[in-house]
């Protein structure tokens, strides 16, 4: 029997709806294999500004610290998104937190599911078979370098740093998860102009002779932006910086067929996070038109960093099925479309019971 304290932070949009069906496919583990996992729900993001003044309350912070996991849904809100010059924005309680849980990996899985290649709009030979795994930088670079105004207000700054610890340990990572694939580890950067990126190739070669089974290379980014689209099979593990990561995750989610698919898991020294990619959708909210497996996947990502990988795989397949019996929310089922809790209620009970019953 395994004890977990997880700490759900729904957030803003269609945040509390996806989290609502992840937890329920976590209950529905629990109960099949004998966990207990206690959920306890915090305030983060606009909803959290709204009710505190604050995007990241000291408590929601706290409640991180003593969980074991967190889950979290998404952030955003349009009201702050038409004005970029907010003095308190709901981004800033999710750096926050990834700086102060030391969350330095973000790692975002990308796979092209056969059944969906039709809703990819790549050409689908180009598509099926795709599987690459992005382990973005998460603590560093412009994110987080000095930024500001110049004294006559007439320019700004956005100061990218990054040092030698910082690259060392996402390296390791990237190299040790690329050994359990196909031992293809590439870097993107940008070593043509920027010093950073020289210094993210030099530490990246100091450490590849201690995984020799693991083929390195290295993409500029620009170029890499294009070789995803163009040729996504080539790529096994990827391995960038803060905004190059950013950018790339986005424009790799195309290739699964909908962004509602797609998990991330947080890592670092304490406390993981695992979160959908996609942003609160707050057009979608209430409406129950949420995909919730995103978020599902979230979860199936923690109980793998839990060690329970029967769990994971359990939760995983319960994901396949939905996708081969078209139990799917609207952007991916358009002629007979099901609930964001429907989808939810099949996932559940196919992981509690091992075989699935139809919604009405
Ligand atoms: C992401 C998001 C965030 C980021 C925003 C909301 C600050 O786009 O998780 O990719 O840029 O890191
Ligand atoms: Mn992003």
């Amino acid at each position: 029997v395994l004890r977990k304290k997880i700490a759900v932070l729904p957030g803003d949009g269609i945040g509390p709806e996806v989290c609502d069906e992840a937890i329920k496919v976590l209950e529905a583990v629990a109960d099949r294999f004998g966990h207990q996992f206690e959920f306890e729900t915090h305030l983060m993001g606009a909803c959290a500004i709204d009710a505190t003044g604050e995007p990241l309350p000291d408590k929601t912070l706290q409640g991180c610290f003593e969980a074991d996991a967190i889950l979290l849904g998404a952030i955003g809100d349009p009201k702050y998104d038409n004005n970029p010059a907010a003095k308190v924005r709901p981004e800033q309680g999710l750096l926050k937190l990834r700086k102060s849980l030391g969350l330095f990996a973000n790692i975002r899985p990308v796979t092209a599911y056969d059944v969906l290649l039709e809703h990819s709009p790549l050409k689908n030979e180009r598509v099926a078979g795709a599987d690459m795994l992005i382990y973005r930088e998460l603590t560093g670079g412009i994110y987080f370098g000095d930024k500001g105004r110049t004294e006559d207000g007439e320019g700004a700054y956005d100061h990218c740093t990054y040092d030698r610890s910082e690259i060392v340990r996402i390296t390791h990572l990237a190299f040790q998860a690329a050994t359990t694939r196909r031992n293809k580890l590439t870097l993107v950067d940008k070593a043509n102009v920027l010093e950073t990126s020289r210094l993210w190739r030099e530490v990246v070669k100091e450490i590849a002779p201690e995984y020799p089974d693991v083929e390195l290379d290295f993409l500029f980014v620009d170029n890499a932006a294009m070789q995803i689209i163009l040729n996504p099979k080539q790529f096994d593990v990827i391995l960038t910086e803060n905004m190059f990561g950013d950018i790339l995750s986005d424009e790799a989610s195309v290739i699964a067929g909908s962004l509602g698919l797609l998990p991330s898991a947080s890592v670092g020294n304490t406390v993981a996070l695992f979160e959908p990619i996609h942003g609160s959708f707050p057009q979608g909210a209430g409406k129950k038109i949420a995909n919730p497996i995103a978020t599902i996947l979230s979860a199936a990502m923690m109980l793998e960093h839990f060690g329970l990988q029967e769990e994971a795989d359990l939760v995983k397949k319960a994901v396949h099925n939905a996708l081969d019996k078209k139990v799917l929310t609207p952007e991916l089922n358009a002629t007979s479309p099901y609930t964001t809790e429907q989808v939810g209620n099949f996932i559940a009970y196919f992981v509690m019971h091992g075989i699935e019953v139809m919604p009405d």
